[in-house]
C-alpha cells in the first residue's frame, strides 16, 4: 500500500495544483451553502467576501484536505462587528476568520457516551451526528476518560458538546491562524484558542476575549467540520502590554517597562521590549496583590541595581518556548531566562510553581494568550536573585531546536498522545502532512491522568 502510494506521488504532485484548487473551490461553495442552511448567513457571506484573498485560499485548501476541523461560528450580529473591525481590509478579515478554525475534531465523546440518565432540567439530548462515539481513538478517549469525572453522568445536553476542561481548568486548541503580522510563536506555530466550562451553568466560554460572554450556543456537524455557534466573534491575542492592562497586572507592567537590559546587539532596552521581540515566551506574572509591603521594600532596595532587578524579573519567564497550563502541569523542571530552575506541581487545589530558592506561588489565572506566547498570573513575586547565564543560553538553544520540529496538534494541547487519530486521507495534501510526534512531557501528562481514574 505504502509502495503504491509512493509510486503515485510524482504523478499527483504534477497534478496537484489544479487538483487542489478544484477541491478547494468546490469545498468553499459547499461550506458556504452548509453555513447558510445552519443559520450562519453572515459568516457564509464573509467567506464569499474573502474568497479571493491569499489567507482564505490557504484556509479552503486546508479545509478541503479531508482532515477534521472545529469551527467557532459567530452569529450574524457578531460577524457584522468582525467586519467592522477589519475596516474593509479583506485579507485581515480572512486572517481573523482563520482564528475561528481549530485543527481536529474536539467533540467531547464522553458527554455523549454518558448521557442517558434521568434528565435534570427537562432538556433532551439529541445526537446530531451518528459518528460521535469513538472509543478507539486513543488520544480522544484518554481525554474523554479524564473529562467524564468532571461532568456529572446525569448531565444531558441539547447539542453535541465540545471537549472542555471545567474552570479553572482550560482546554486549548491549535487554530489555523498563522499570519506573520498577528502571530509570533516559536517554530512559526499557529496561534491557539482557549476555552473553559462553567461548573454551574455548564456553558463553555471562550477565554481571552474583550467580551467576557462569548459562549457556545449550539453545535452541529457537517462533513469534516464540527460547527459550534458562538455569541460573539474572536480576536487574536495582542501583545504583553495589552494583556497586562486587560488583567489589571499594573504593578508587574510598571516594573517590566522601567527595568532595562542590554540586548544581544548591545541595545539598551526595557525588559518588556525584550520580551515582545521574543518568539515563544512563557511568563509568570505576579498580580497586584502579590506586591506586599515587604516585596516592595525588597524591590526598592534593588532599584539602584538594574542588573539585579533584571535578574529577578528574568526569573519570571521562560524564553523560546510557550508552555500552556495543560503542558506545565507535570513538567519536571524548566529553566528561566536568568538560567535558574523552576518547578511545577498540579493537584486538585490548583497549579503551583516553585522558584530556585523555594519560593512558591499559585497560578490564579492560567493561559492569558499573547501574540508571541502565554502569561500565567500568579499570586506571589518569586524573589530569586541568582542567575546562571550559561544554563539560560543552553535552555534557549534547546527550546529553539525543539520548536523547529514541526507538529500540528489535532487534539487538546497537553492531552495529545503520540498516536494521532487525525491523518490525511488525501495524497494531494502530503506537503501539509500532520506530524504525529509530541514531546514526551505531554505524553506523560496524559498517562498520569488516565491512570488516576
Ligand atoms: C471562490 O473563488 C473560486 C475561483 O477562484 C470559485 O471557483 C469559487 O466558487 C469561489 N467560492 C466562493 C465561496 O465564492
Ligand atoms: C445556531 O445558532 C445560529 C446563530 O445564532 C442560529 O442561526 C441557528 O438557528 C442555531 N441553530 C440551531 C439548530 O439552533
Ligand atoms: C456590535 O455591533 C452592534 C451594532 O450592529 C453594536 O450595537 C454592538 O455594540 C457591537 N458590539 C461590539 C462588541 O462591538
Ligand atoms: C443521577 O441521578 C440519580 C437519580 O436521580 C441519582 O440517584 C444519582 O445519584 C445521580 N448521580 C449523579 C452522579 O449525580
Ligand atoms: C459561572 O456562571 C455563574 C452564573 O452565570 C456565574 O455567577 C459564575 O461567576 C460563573 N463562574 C465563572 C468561573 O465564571
Ligand atoms: C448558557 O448558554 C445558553 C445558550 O447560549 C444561554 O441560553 C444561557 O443563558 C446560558 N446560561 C448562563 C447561566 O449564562
Ligand atoms: C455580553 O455582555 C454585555 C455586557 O454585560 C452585554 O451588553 C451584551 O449584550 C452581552 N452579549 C451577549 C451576546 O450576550
Ligand atoms: C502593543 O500593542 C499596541 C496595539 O494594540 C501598540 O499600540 C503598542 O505599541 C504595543 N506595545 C509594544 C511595547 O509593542
Ligand atoms: C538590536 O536588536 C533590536 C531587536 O532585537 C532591534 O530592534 C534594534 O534595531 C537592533 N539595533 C541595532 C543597532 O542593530
Ligand atoms: C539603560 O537606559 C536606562 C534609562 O535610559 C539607564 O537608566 C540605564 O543605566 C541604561 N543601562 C545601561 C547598562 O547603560
Ligand atoms: C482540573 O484538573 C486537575 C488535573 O489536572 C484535576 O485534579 C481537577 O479536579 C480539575 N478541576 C476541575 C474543576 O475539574
Ligand atoms: C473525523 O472525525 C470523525 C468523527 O469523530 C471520525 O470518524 C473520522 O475518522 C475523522 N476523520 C479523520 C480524517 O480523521
Amino acid at each position: 500500500m505504502r509502495f503504491a502510494v509512493s509510486l503515485l506521488l510524482p504523478l499527483l504532485s504534477f497534478l496537484s495544483p489544479a487538483h487542489a484548487q478544484g477541491n478547494s473551490s468546490a469545498y468553499s461553495q459547499a461550506v458556504v451553502a452548509a453555513l447558510q442552511q445552519a443559520g450562519f448567513t453572515g459568516l457564509a457571506g464573509v467567506l464569499t467576501t474573502i474568497n479571493s484573498t491569499a489567507p482564505a485560499q490557504t484556509l479552503f485548501s486546508e479545509l478541503s484536505s479531508g482532515r477534521n476541523f472545529t469551527l467557532f461560528a459567530p452569529d450574524d450580529e457578531s460577524v457584522g462587528n468582525l467586519t467592522t473591525i477589519a475596516a474593509g481590509n479583506n485579507s485581515l478579515l480572512a486572517e481573523y476568520v482563520t482564528y475561528h478554525f481549530i485543527n481536529g475534531n474536539f467533540q467531547n465523546f464522553s458527554a455523549n457516551v454518558s448521557a442517558g440518565g434521568p434528565s435534570g432540567g427537562g432538556c433532551s439530548f439529541t445526537p446530531l451526528s451518528t459518528s460521535t462515539v469513538s472509543t478507539s481513538a486513543s488520544a480522544m478517549s484518554a481525554a474523554a476518560v479524564f473529562e467524564r469525572r468532571q461532568i456529572s453522568s446525569n448531565t444531558t445536553f441539547p447539542f453535541p458538546q465540545i471537549y472542555s476542561g471545567v474552570f479553572p481548568n482550560v482546554t486549548l486548541g491549535r487554530t489555523l491562524l498563522n499570519a506573520s503580522d498577528l502571530v509570533m510563536l516559536e517554530g512559526n506555530k499557529s496561534q491557539v484558542l482557549a476555552w473553559t466550562r462553567n461548573e454551574t451553568t455548564l456553558n463553555v466560554t471562550i477565554l481571552n476575549q474583550a467580551a467576557s460572554n462569548v459562549t457556545i450556543v449550539n453545535a452541529t456537524t457537517w462533513q469534516n467540520l464540527f460547527i459550534n455557534g458562538i455569541s460573539g466573534f474572536l480576536t487574536p491575542p495582542g501583545n504583553l502590554t495589552n494583556a497586562l492592562t486587560a488583567t489589571n497586572a499594573s504593578d508587574a507592567l510598571c516594573l517590566l517597562t522601567s527595568t532595562h537590559v542590554i540586548s544581544a546587539n548591545g541595545t539598551n532596552e526595557t525588559i518588556i521590549e525584550a520580551i515582545q521581540e521574543a518568539r515563544g515566551i512563557t511568563l509568570f506574572i505576579p498580580n497586584n496583590a502579590s506586591f506586599t509591603t515587604e516585596v516592595n521594600q525588597t524591590i526598592s532596595g534593588l532599584l539602584n541595581n538594574q542588573t539585579a532587578l533584571a535578574t529577578l524579573l528574568q526569573n519570571h519567564y521562560i524564553n523560546g518556548t510557550t508552555l500552556y497550563s495543560t503542558q506545565i502541569a507535570n513538567q519536571s523542571n524548566v529553566t528561566t531566562a536568568a538560567g535558574e530552575p523552576i518547578q511545577f506541581l498540579s493537584n486538585s487545589s490548583g497549579l503551583f510553581l516553585e522558584g530556585a530558592n523555594g519560593t512558591s506561588a499559585q497560578v490564579v489565572r492560567p493561559d492569558v494568550l499573547l501574540d508571541n506566547g502565554v502569561a500565567h498570573i500568579i499570586d506571589r513575586v518569586l524573589i530569586v536573585e541568582d542567575s546562571n547565564p550559561s544554563a539560560a543560553s543552553s535552555a534557549y538553544a534547546s527550546a529553539t531546536s525543539e520548536a523547529a520540529i514541526s507538529t500540528t496538534e489535532t487534539a487538546p494541547i497537553g492531552l495529545s498522545t503520540s498516536s494521532s487519530s487525525e491523518t490525511s486521507s488525501s495524497a494531494s495534501t502530503s506537503s501539509s502532512e500532520t506530524s504525529t510526534s509530541t514531546t514526551s512531557g505531554t505524553s506523560t501528562i496524559t498517562v498520569t491522568q488516565t491512570a488516576s481514574v
